[in-house]
């Protein structure tokens, strides 16, 4: 049977695990052995000893914790010192994004680990319990809200009161995907009213389920892959987009941006010019912000202050709601490890689609082509 191993992440501002005691329990009731590092879900108020009563044993440190594991799971990538603890052949699942971070995978693959990076299962049917991507977007529209909701000097709900009526919050989400559509559903919950734009003439339908109001932009333009995906549009139609849509944000007193084309960089949506023209006191929230931003002027990592109005670009909103994106996180672990290890031991099949697309590194060999190291540039 093989061992599991969990360590505590390192990376600051990470407070998620990638494994909870109901997830340990269902290891050990297949018989994997789990040793889980001290410490390793207290970021997300989990103590050892729920670990230890699901059936986990406690190491130290990582170093006792690698040697001799079969598998471990983390939530990112490691950092060199980890990853040199490594043993040859170890399975590692984690967010590794081998695109904006190929320095890991490479890494990961001069220590001869078989790295399968969560961002990169194809979004087919059968993945849909290991989809992180999604079970994290979810969870970072709720806060993207709430954050609005907290930097905003107006409330969010209509309010009768004796001392007269309050107007709800204007709120325009650009992006109905994973993280928009939970966004228009948190903001509706709230009292705001909700508008929303995307390019994907599809999402039309469930935005309007959800209380929101579509924002029509009109084109010949086929804008959605066969996939379900948006494709990238085109300079005119984001010219015709900005145009239509600047007005409602201009009157807006919060805007949520989640858009994104897989891949790419993210669309700008929202020039300065528009920023300026927004009333003082309103707030952006940019979740798109590490892909790019799709306000011109979000700044990766900080909130900061432009014309009057907060632009907040904070990049790992999951981590602010440790507990439930550590829950559902874990969940898509879990089937991650069924995937691999359906009996007794683990099988690496590459002519599975989901084992072909998410394993980035097997062996010592890169399998996917990285971006060019910075010397070769
Ligand atoms: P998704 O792919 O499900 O949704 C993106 C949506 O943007 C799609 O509906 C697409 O049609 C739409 N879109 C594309 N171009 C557009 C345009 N020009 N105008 C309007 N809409 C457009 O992606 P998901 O999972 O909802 O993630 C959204 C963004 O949030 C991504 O950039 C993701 O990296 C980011 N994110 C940020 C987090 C953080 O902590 N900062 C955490 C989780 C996600």
């Amino acid at each position: 049977m093989p061992t599991l191993f969990i360590p505590r992440e390192r990376e600051a501002g990470e407070t998620r695990v990638a494994a909870t005691p109901e997830t340990v329990r269902r290891y050990v009731k297949k018989g994997i052995d789990v040793h889980i590092e001290a410490g390793a879900g207290l970021g997300s108020h989990r103590l050892d000893e729920g670990f230890i009563e699901a059936g986990a044993r406690m190491v130290a440190d990582p170093e006792e914790g690698y040697a001799g594991a079969d598998m471990a799971l983390k939530v990112g990538a490691p950092h060199s010192d980890e990853a040199a603890l490594m043993p040859e052949g170890l399975l590692l699942a984690a967010l590794l994004w081998p695109l904006n971070d190929p320095a890991s995978t490479r890494l990961l693959a001069e220590h001869k680990v078989t790295a399968f990076s969560m961002d990169r299962i194809p979004r087919i049917t059968r993945a849909q319990r290991m989809d992180a991507l999604s079970s994290q977007s979810n969870i970072a529209g709720y806060k993207a809200v709430l954050l609005a909701a907290d930097a905003l000097p107006r409330l969010f709900p209509l309010m009768m009161t004796a001392a007269g009526t309050i107007t709800p919050a204007q709120v325009v989400i650009m992006g109905a995907g994973v993280a928009g559509l939970q966004a228009i559903a948190t903001a509706r919950r709230l009292g705001a009213v909700v508008e929303v734009s995307d390019v994907r003439p599809a999402v039309k339908e469930q935005v309007e389920s959800l209380g929101g109001r579509f924002i029509e932009v009109e084109t010949d333009e086929a804008l959605e892959d066969e996939g379900g995906y948006a494709k990238e549009a085109s300079a005119e139609f984001l010219e015709r987009q900005q145009a239509v849509v600047q007005r409602h944000v201009i009157a807006a007193d919060a805007v949520i941006t989640t858009a994104l084309v897989p891949g790419k960089k993210a669309p700008l949506l929202i020039t300065d010019t528009m920023v300026e023209a927004m009333r003082p006191g309103s707030v952006i929230v940019d979740l798109a912000v590490e892909q790019g931003g799709n306000c011109e002027s979000s700044v990766e990592g900080e909130v900061v202050e432009r014309h009057g109005v907060t632009l907040i670009g904070h990049r790992n909103l999951p981590a602010m709601v440790p507990y439930h994106s550590s829950d559902v996180y874990a969940r898509n672990m879990l089937a991650v490890v069924e995937h691999f290890c359906p009996e007794s031991e683990i099988v690496l099949d590459f002519d599975d689609e989901i084992t072909a697309g998410a394993v980035v590194a097997h062996a010592g060999e890169l399998r996917m082509e990285l971006p060019p190291r910075p010397e070769e540039n």
